[in-house]
């Protein structure tokens, strides 16, 4: 099994404050890697530079054999076309509809589609997300939960093959959560690899292949599922996760 993403010896500073202090580690390709650690540990933000979003202040990460900071334009817009990114504030456009939102990405890394095509595409994906609103509104209409569902949507709508999903089923209800929990499993029978941050035990129950501890900036533990059971009073120490049913 590849290492689709590597860490190699990165570390993030802002000003004097340092974020992500010297992480190194290979995440391994068709599998799901759970992000854990308490708030403010630096989650959020290793998974920005995992996914290219943020450069390290030193150190490098590759996608594959290739350095992401020296991607040219080509080399990028192919990796942003096979991953996704759902940030924790969902980030939809606030002044386009959410129909415009769906519709960017598809423009983008498909310029030939014809437009009713990218409108079949939108409408099953949000009925696999459960979304049924309309479309022809603003993100600031919806619930931080349903944002989540459209941010989601427009993650798969180019169906990548990496996803770098940021406690996607945070503030969802149990339906929409299960919804979520749910479609990330076809996506692992489908062998896309995952890399995701969450609290919830439920996800690492459900979803885990490896679930790293981040604390401090730095890599703390990393636990393949066989030892996630045994080690979970660890888990729910370092990570800061409730790790009971
Ligand atoms: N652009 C920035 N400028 C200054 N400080 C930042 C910046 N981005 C993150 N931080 C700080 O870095 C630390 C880690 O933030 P990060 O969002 O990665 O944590 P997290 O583990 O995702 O937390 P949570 O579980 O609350 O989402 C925090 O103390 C945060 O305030
Ligand atoms: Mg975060």
């Amino acid at each position: 099994m590849g290492s689709i993403i590597i860490l190699d010896h990165i570390s993030f500073s802002v000003q004097t404050s340092d974020i992500i202090r010297n992480i190194s580690y290979r995440f391994r390709e068709r599998k799901v890697t759970v992000l854990v650690g308490p708030s403010g540990g630096g989650k959020s933000t290793l998974l920005k530079l995992a996914a290219g979003l943020l450069i390290p202040s030193s150190g490098s990460v590759y996608f594959w054999e290739r350095d992401i900071a020296l991607m040219n334009r080509k080399e990028n817009l192919n990796f942003r076309k096979s991953s996704a990114f759902v940030f924790q504030d969902s980030a939809l456009w606030a002044n386009q509809s959410l129909y415009q939102s769906l519709e960017l990405p598809l423009k983008l890394h498909f310029p030939d589609m014809q437009r009713k095509d990218r409108d079949l595409r939108i409408r099953e994906i949000l009925s696999r997300v459960g979304y049924k609103r309309e479309l022809s509104i603003r993100p600031s209409e919806l619930s931080m939960g349903e944002q989540k569902l459209i941010a989601c949507a427009r993650a798969m709508l180019c169906h990548p093959n990496l996803y770098f999903l940021d406690e996607l089923t945070e503030s969802l209800d149990d339906l929409s959560d299960q919804r979520l929990v749910n479609i990330i499993k076809s996506f692992k029978q489908e062998y896309k690899t995952i890399i995701l941050v969450s609290h919830e035990f439920k996800v690492i129950k459900e979803l885990a292949d490896y679930v790293v501890v981040i604390a401090g900036g730095r890599f703390i533990q990393e636990f393949p599922i066989e030892d996630i059971q045994s080690n979970s009073d660890l888990i729910e120490r370092l990570g800061g996760v409730d790790m009971t049913d």
